[in-house]
């Protein structure tokens, strides 16, 4: 299975007027969803036409000469490969075997073999690997069955299991569009009917919208009206609200930049990692790591934060206890005693960080298996790993890494849940398992990200005058001290030191004073959390502006600034406090004025060592 992200667009004009070059302009203001593949799909006097390939829109228009193509109905794709490779092949549009329908989408289905071999063995052709073109056959079985186009898509999207947006064009012009957890937007003016996977895809062509979210279906007929129901086929019923955005607003889909954008979408990247992971290369990742002498994590800035977590996840879960290392270290100091036995995990969110990679490279060299942990499939990590296991959280522009830390904490999690399930030969279904848990977190992440952001606002305006500070805590939020520390300093140019919780006595407390802030996260193990509790009364003695990260409701005294958290479990907590972090960062980012996607002398990809 290959699985994807991207962003779609069907547009119909409501004036016989042409929408294919609309449909264009809109699918390029979706390439922050990614661009390694393109297609589109229109009705002719022919029938349903696709042209799709491995290529940006504006190439593929360019290279097909699309550009003399005239349809009042089309649907637009642009896609980011999560997992397999960029192959036109599994570019969207899919058809089905006979031509009833093209279908578009964003995610990944995780029943996608159960789903292949039934189709396979009752006939159909499957001409890519992607999980989309099952759900374009299953909705010809059903219309073969004599149900109408809307029922048999409903049906077929019944099916899946998974994190899925969904949009298919029939041939005779109706365009019925599902979403399991994502939102879609549906915008309307005189000129145009429109579907949307973003909120910016209504840009230049909607005067009033609304949107669909999880288990509800939008469908515009081939007359042009337009209907909601949910997957029971019930009615649903909508309320239109004027559209507007900004120009400057559009590609970054509404949100003032990117990294802001990008941690919204984590408790959608979850989902997408949680379900594009695949039995096959887990159980053979877990295999390695259980059969390994020694294993090591390497892994540079956030993604070796990320690993320090798995340490945690690894000893408590499986009982086997991780050497994590930085990539310049381990290079320098274990590179000399690697060989036949051990297993290298190398995490990178970009697979192309100089270090890594070439961890990767010797150590494979000297006989260590390497696991790739990765969130770019097409990169040099995946060449030289033996195995690698996809971050699959999509494409992250800003250079603070956020929903991509998430992600890899999410797989991470998955890795060791599964070492341990084959450690005590337990045949338990880590994959399901893990599926329902995260999409518990996914509802505790949405419906408190907005608070979380308020109270990090508010947060920021406490410590954004210090010249310097401390993020602090113990046990498993150790390294999301550390990964605070370096969001802070990474997004807005402010000295700060991630800090274990023990060690602030001995030192670094003898410095703090007002213009120093110290942000604690309440540690998730009592006797610390206890402990650390005490800690911010003692250092509100030293007139230091304090900001408290809180998953429990305990007050302390004569301490006004609290962010507080969604206490997810010992697992899950670490990235609800990663994104208040974050959004601290961004927020003291933004009052100092700097441009947080893109900060100074730092790269998204650092290949020089
Ligand atoms: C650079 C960036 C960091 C990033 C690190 C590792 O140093 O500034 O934000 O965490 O690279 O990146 P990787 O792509 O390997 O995860």
């Amino acid at each position: 299975m290959v699985t994807a992200m991207g962003g779609f667009i069907f547009i119909r004009s409501l004036r016989d007027a042409n929408v294919v070059p609309l449909v264009e302009i809109t699918v390029r203001r979706m390439e922050f969803r990614g661009r390694d593949c393109s297609g589109i799909a229109w009705i002719s006097s022919e029938g349903l036409k696709v042209v799709k390939d491995s290529c940006p829109i504006s190439s593929l228009f360019h290279k097909y000469n699309l550009g003399g193509i005239s349809a009042t109905v089309a649907l637009g794709h642009t896609r980011y490969s999560t997992h397999g490779k960029a192959d036109p092949r599994n570019a969207h549009p899919h058809l089905d075997c006979k031509g009833f329908v093209a279908v578009v989408g964003d995610g990944a289905l995780r029943n996608y073999e159960e789903l292949q071999l039934e189709l396979v063995e009752r006939g159909h052709k499957l001409v890519s690997k992607s999980d989309f073109e099952l759900v374009s056959h299953m909705v010809e079985e059903f219309i073969d069955r004599g149900l109408s186009y809307v029922k048999a898509f409903t049906e077929a999207v019944r099916r899946t299991r998974g994190l899925i947006s969904i949009l298919a064009l029939f041939r005779d012009g109706t365009a019925v569009a599902y979403t399991s957890h994502q939102p879609i937007y549906v915008g309307l003016s005189e000129d145009f009917i429109t579907i949307s996977s973003t909120m910016s895809g209504l840009y230049g062509n909607s005067k009033s919208f609304t949107k669909i979210d999880g288990g509800e279906v939008v469908i515009v007929a081939s007359d042009g009206s337009v209907s909601f129901l949910d997957l029971q086929g019930r009615t649903a019923l909508k309320s239109f609200s004027a559209y507007s955005l900004e120009e400057y607003l559009v590609a970054t889909d509404g949100y003032p930049h990117h990294m802001l954008r990008e941690i919204y979408e984590v408790p959608y990247s979850i989902l997408r990692t949680a379900s594009a992971i695949q039995a096959k290369y887990l159980e053979l990742a877990s295999k390695i790591i259980l059969r390994s002498n020694r294993v090591f994590v390497v892994a540079n800035g956030t993604s070796l934060h990320a690993g320090m977590v798995f340490s945690y996840y690894l000893s408590e879960l499986a009982n086997i206890v991780p050497v994590v290392v930085s990539a310049s270290e381990f290079l320098l100091y274990y590179l000399d005693n690697i060989g036949v036995g051990d297993s290298v995990i190398a995490v990178s969110q970009s697979g192309e960080t100089s270090e890594v990679v070439r961890s990767a490279y010797e150590a494979r060299l000297r006989g260590a298996t390497v696991i790739g942990a990765t969130n770019n499939i097409n990169s040099r990590l995946t060449r030289f790993s033996n195995l690698y296991l996809p971050i699959a959280a999509g494409p992250e522009l800003a250079v603070p890494a956020t929903k991509t830390f998430a992600s890899t904490l999410i797989l991470m999690y998955v890795l060791a849940r599964s070492v341990s399930s084959m450690a005590s030969s337990t045949s338990s279904k880590v994959l399901d398992e893990v599926w329902n848990e995260v999409e518990k977190v996914h509802v505790e992440l949405s419906s408190n990200l907005g608070r979380v952001d308020n109270e990090a606002r508010e947060a920021s305006k406490v410590i954004v005058n210090c010249s310097s500070g401390y993020v602090v805590s113990r046990g498993i939020t150790y390294p999301l001290a550390l990964e605070g520390a370096l969001k802070i300093k990474e997004s807005a140019y402010v000295h700060a030191e991630g800090v274990e919780g023990g060690e602030l006595r001995h030192g670094p407390i003898s410095i703090l004073d007002k213009n120093m802030f110290v942000v604690f996260i309440e540690p998730l193990e009592r006797a610390a959390a206890e402990d650390t509790l005490k800690m911010v009364e003692e250092v509100q003695s030293y007139e230091s502006p304090v900001v408290l990260i809180s998953h429990s409701s305990k007050v302390v005294r004569g301490l006004e600034t609290v962010i507080n958290v969604p206490m997810i479990g010992r697992y899950f907590t670490p990235i609800s406090i990663a994104i208040s972090l974050q959004l601290l960062a961004y927020w003291i980012a933004r009052y100092r004025g700097v441009n947080v996607d893109q900060p100074r002398r730092l790269a998204k990809v650092v290949k020089v060592e």
